[in-house]
């Protein structure tokens, strides 16, 4: 006799800067609580994925490669999938992360420019996240000028997001062509913050519920 275990669902929330990414996982998580799901953040997650963290958003790889950058994430990614992801996923929990391997297509292949990578991703991909393949990714897409003037005034902002606008520009249809190939939704975060919480509420229950 076979027995099939129930899987929890991985959900991928990304989103450019001043797109209310923080405030919109923040009530998510009093609607979605624990032991039912977790919140989890990229890069990051785990000790030792929140150490790699600290390495590539300070000054250290304020002149990074795309290569350089690309395989700290997957580095940090790995631990992450294995000591936190894959074990809630294969215990019936949902996940929700705040940022995934989406934000690596978009970052470090298309607006660092590393499309010589794209097939070393994708091997990274299958191997180091296997067992936790998201099952949605939920974009909250703004015009990156709009989105830079909400933050201007931010006192924590790091080297990537102090970047020009082409950068953020690239980023953004980075993250469109990336989850264009799989399951997602794109939420349009122009719109007052309520509405945009109203809509990801409204996205995470029919995606778990
Ligand atoms: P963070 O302060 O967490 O960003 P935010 O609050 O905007 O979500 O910083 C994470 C930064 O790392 C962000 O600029 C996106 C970038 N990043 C990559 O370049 N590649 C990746 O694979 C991931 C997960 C993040």
């Amino acid at each position: 006799m076979t027995v099939h275990f129930e899987q929890g669902r991985l959900i991928v929330f990304d989103g450019g800067e001043g797109s209310g990414k923080g405030t919109v996982l923040r009530a998510l998580q009093q609607e979605f609580p624990e032991p039912g799901a977790i919140f989890t953040r990229e890069p990051g997650g785990t000790p030792l994925a929140e150490a790699i963290r600290g390495v590539l958003l300070s000054d250290l790889c304020k002149d990074a490669s795309a290569e350089s950058m690309l395989a700290l994430f997957f580095a940090a990614r790995a631990d992450h999938v294995q000591k936190k992801i894959r074990p809630a996923l294969r215990s019936g929990v949902n996940v929700i992360t705040d940022r995934y391997d989406s934000s690596s297509a978009a970052y470090q292949l298309r607006a660092m420019k590393g499309f010589h990578l794209r097939h070393l991703f994708t091997q990274m991909r299958s191997v180091y996240c296997e067992g936790a393949i998201p099952y949605l990714y939920v974009y909250l897409d703004i015009d990156p000028e709009e989105g830079l003037r909400r933050v201007a005034n931010r006192a924590d902002s790091n080297h990537l997001d102090d970047r020009e606008i082409e950068f953020h520009r690239e980023v953004r249809c980075g993250y469109r062509e990336y989850i264009a190939q799989h399951s997602h939704k794109v939420i349009d975060a122009s719109q007052p913050i309520d509405v945009v919480v109203a809509e990801c509420l409204g996205v995470m229950h029919a995606a778990l519920d």
